[in-house]
Order: structure tokens, then C-alpha cells, then sequence
């Protein structure tokens, strides 16, 4: 039985549609009710729904053998995983955000609001650029109106969340899409399952 986990929410509806057209079906897994795990014994499946940021962390320690991440989650938590097809889905950006008009003062430290304080670390140390940085757990875009930050790092799908609050990318970090992941072990030993899944996937995602 391959264990996969799910994003829960808009992008796991479509990933579960690519899984179901590669011939890894679930018919229990569309009846309504608010169960998180269905499998499908005949095609040797098991699918479970869970926080699309905890992905990694099932499919990380085995719970799943496979599942699918943001490369966002990836980059920020480094989950010991093999990441094996860009599936060319949940495309968006990792950006950094200011308030329209905003001028960088580089004789100040910058505080950076972010739920990604790994990649803006990292991003602001490759450039050698001092800041703050402050966790916050959503809605970031509230911390430059408030003057809590000087800028944010966070995620630009359409850019509709900026722009109606008045907030515009001053520079991108990195392209983001959702990827394939499997765990290490389950890599080795169901190779075979793991293997058919990849190659199904690949076909639906160049198409
Ligand atoms: C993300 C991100 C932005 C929004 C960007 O939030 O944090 O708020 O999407 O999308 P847009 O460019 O299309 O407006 P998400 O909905 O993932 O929820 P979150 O607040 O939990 O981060």
C-alpha cells in the first residue's frame, strides 16, 4: 500500500484529479463527509488530507511515503526528502513586499515580517544586508500598513493581496511551484510503486 498525503484545499483538489488520471483512484475519497483518510485496496493506495505545510513532516518520518509540497515549505524547512517531480502546479513567487513608494535606507537595519524566517535569513545574508527579523503566522501583509516592519517576505500568487492594500514587490526571491516528494526509505523499498507514480505524473505535467 503506497501511503500519500495530501494537501488539504484547492491544489490537493487538482493533485488528487492528476493521482485519480494516473489510474491511482479512490471513489471513497469523494464522498462527502469530513473523514481525512481513504484508501483503495485495489490500487493499493491510501490517501490522507492533511495541512498543506505538514506535508513534508508525514512524508519526512515515514508516515507517507509520498506527498505533495510547496517548494516554499522545502526551501524553509529543509525536510530530509527526495523531491522527485515539479508538477508545475500552485506556481507562484516567494517576494519581498514594501508599502508603494517605500526607499530602502541601507544605514538602517530593515525588519522583515515573515512566516519564512529561514529563506528571508538567508536571502538578506547572501546579500549582507542587516534586518530583524519578526515571525508573524499570517496575514503579514497587515505589519509595513501598521509600521510593525519595513518590508514583508511572503508569497505573491496574483498579487491581488498587495495591491489591494496598497503594497507593491520591490524584489523576488525565488519562483515556487508544488513538488513530489517520497521519503527516503520508502524510496528503496517501493521503488517500483514510487517509480509508476513519477513516470504517470511526469506524462500529465509536460502535457
Ligand atoms: C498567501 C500569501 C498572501 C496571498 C497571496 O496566503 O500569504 O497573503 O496568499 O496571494 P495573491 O497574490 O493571489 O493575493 P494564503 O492564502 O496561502 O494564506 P496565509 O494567510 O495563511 O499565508
Amino acid at each position: 500500500m503506497l501511503n500519500i498525503a495530501l494537501p488539504k484545499g484547492r491544489l490537493g483538489e487538482k493533485v488528487l484529479f492528476m493521482f485519480e488520471k494516473a489510474g491511482f483512484e479512490c471513489p471513497s475519497i469523494h464522498e462527502n463527509n469530513r473523514k481525512l483518510i481513504f484508501e483503495n485496496p485495489e490500487c493499493g493506495v491510501r490517501y490522507f488530507w492533511v495541512k498543506p505545510s505538514d506535508v513534508a513532516i508525514y512524508v519526512e518520518r515515514g508516515a507517507a511515503d509520498i506527498g505533495v509540497a510547496g517548494k516554499d515549505i522545502l526551501l524553509e524547512y529543509q525536510p530530509d526528502i527526495y523531491e522527485l517531480l515539479d508538477l508545475n502546479m500552485g506556481k507562484c513567487r516567494m517576494a519581498v513586499a514594501a508599502k508603494n513608494g517605500f526607499r530602502d535606507d541601507p544605514k538602517r537595519t530593515l525588519r522583515v515580517a515573515t512566516k519564512f524566517t529561514n529563506i528571508a535569513g538567508q536571502y538578506y545574508l547572501s546579500k549582507g544586508r542587516d534586518i530583524d527579523i519578526i515571525h508573524l503566522n499570517g496575514s503579514i501583509e497587515i505589519a509595513p500598513i501598521l509600521g510593525l516592519s519595513d518590508v514583508i517576505v511572503d508569497i505573491v500568487e496574483t498579487g491581488t493581496t498587495l495591491k489591494e492594500n496598497n503594497l507593491s514587490v520591490i524584489e523576488t526571491i525565488v519562483p515556487i511551484s508544488a513538488r513530489l516528494i517520497a521519503n527516503k526509505s520508502s524510496y528503496k523499498f517501493k521503488s517500483e510503486e514510487i517509480e509508476t507514480v513519477v513516470r504517470e505524473l511526469a506524462t500529465q505535467t509536460e502535457a
